[in-house]
């Protein structure tokens, strides 16, 4: 009998509802999206990516990286660091802070992080990174994950030797992203590499890349992972997720008005201002607004407006035109 589509997963001893994950963003995936996405039906939320290294220096934006809401969980912190020993103190901190899953992010392509020996550049050093994984396993008792991508360069497939590296070093679960990581995060997913990561693994494989609707987490399915991640789709359309789930288990999927939308972009200021207070709040949803605003009415006078907000009071009287 095969698998239904949609289904509840075990990563370790953490279930998930479905098999429909947020992929982390930068800049993006903070407690107040996360919320959103978590009520618009993702099983599973992740962080944007923590240094260790400042987690292990005290730095106070790191740390409140690592803060979780009641509403998000299960949510997984995503640490970066080529550092075993760091890594494996930054997972400590995560899990006091609640984290349900570590996430070890072996995949980000930012020259940077790659420059420091983290990110997909542990994708060539799977020794090191067997180490990093089965360190920070030691080190906590929440399940540990890892997320890596295809390759670096396009037709390279470290996939399945990745695979084994981490589940053999104590992972409960792993996120292949279907692009080398010299495209960044465009152009096309390799759906074959992923059937080979599946096949490979003992361990539940999401795969992730240009998923925006049921269909494309269909063929992402049917390369044998057993879930979905989702990124860039959840951007400005948190029930993303709920609309990819019912057209998993044979719904009719209703894409969000633009009504439903601007009320979730205003929630989410509301969040925002719990976590950050009401001005830095909205300062810091600026280079977001486009993205929630695109396609609708007066979206660039509406975006220009938003910039010079101060409080949450002026930001439903500017948005209020779009939720009617
Ligand atoms: C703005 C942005 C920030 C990202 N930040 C992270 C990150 O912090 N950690 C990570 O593992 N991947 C990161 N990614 C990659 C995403 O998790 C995901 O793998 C990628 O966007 C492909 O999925 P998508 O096509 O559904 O967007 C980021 C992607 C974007 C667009």
């Amino acid at each position: 009998m095969t698998a239904p589509l949609l289904r509840q997963l075990r990563v370790g001893s953490v279930e998930l509802k479905n098999n429909l994950a947020l992929a982390p963003m930068a800049g993006i995936t903070n407690a107040a999206f996360r919320v959103l996405c978590a009520e618009g039906g993702a099983g599973l939320v992740v962080t944007e990516m923590v240094s260790a290294e400042s987690l292990k220096y005290g730095n106070k934006r790191s740390f409140q990286m690592l803060e979780l809401l009641p509403g998000e969980h299960p949510a997984a912190v995503q640490l970066f660091s080529a550092d075993p020993a760091c890594m494996a103190l930054a997972a400590v901190e995560a899990e006091r802070a609640g984290a349900d899953i570590i996430d070890i992010n072996a995949g980000c392509p930012v020259r940077k992080i790659m420059r420091s020996g983290a990110g997909s550049a542990l994708m060539k050093k799977p020794q090191l990174l067997a180490d990093i994984v089965s360190r920070v396993v030691k080190s906590v008792k929440v399940p540990v994950t890892v997320k890596f991508r295809v390759g670096l360069e396009p037709g390279e497939n470290l996939a399945p030797l990745l695979v084994r590296v981490c589940q053999e070093a104590g992972a409960s679960a792993v996120t292949l992203h279907g692009r080398p990581a010299s495209q960044f995060h465009s152009g096309p997913v390799d759906y074959d590499a992923m059937a080979a990561a599946a096949a490979a693994a003992k361990v539940p494989v999401f795969g992730n890349g240009g998923v925006e609707n049921a269909d494309q987490a269909r063929a992402v399915l049917a390369t044998g992972c057993a879930g979905v991640g989702v990124g860039r789709a959840a951007v400005f359309n948190p029930a993303v997720f709920s609309e990819i789930a019912s057209g998993l288990t044979g719904g009719g999927a209703e894409p969000a008005s633009p009504a439903f939308r601007i009320g979730l972009f205003l929630r989410f200021l509301e969040l925002n201002a719990g976590i950050y207070g009401e001005e830095h709040g909205l300062a810091r949803a600026r280079k977001l607004v486009g993205y929630w605003l695109k396609g609708l009415p007066n979206a660039s006078s509406a975006r220009a407006a938003f910039m010079g907000l101060k409080t949450l009071k002026e930001a439903r009287e500017l948005l209020i035109q779009y939720t009617r």
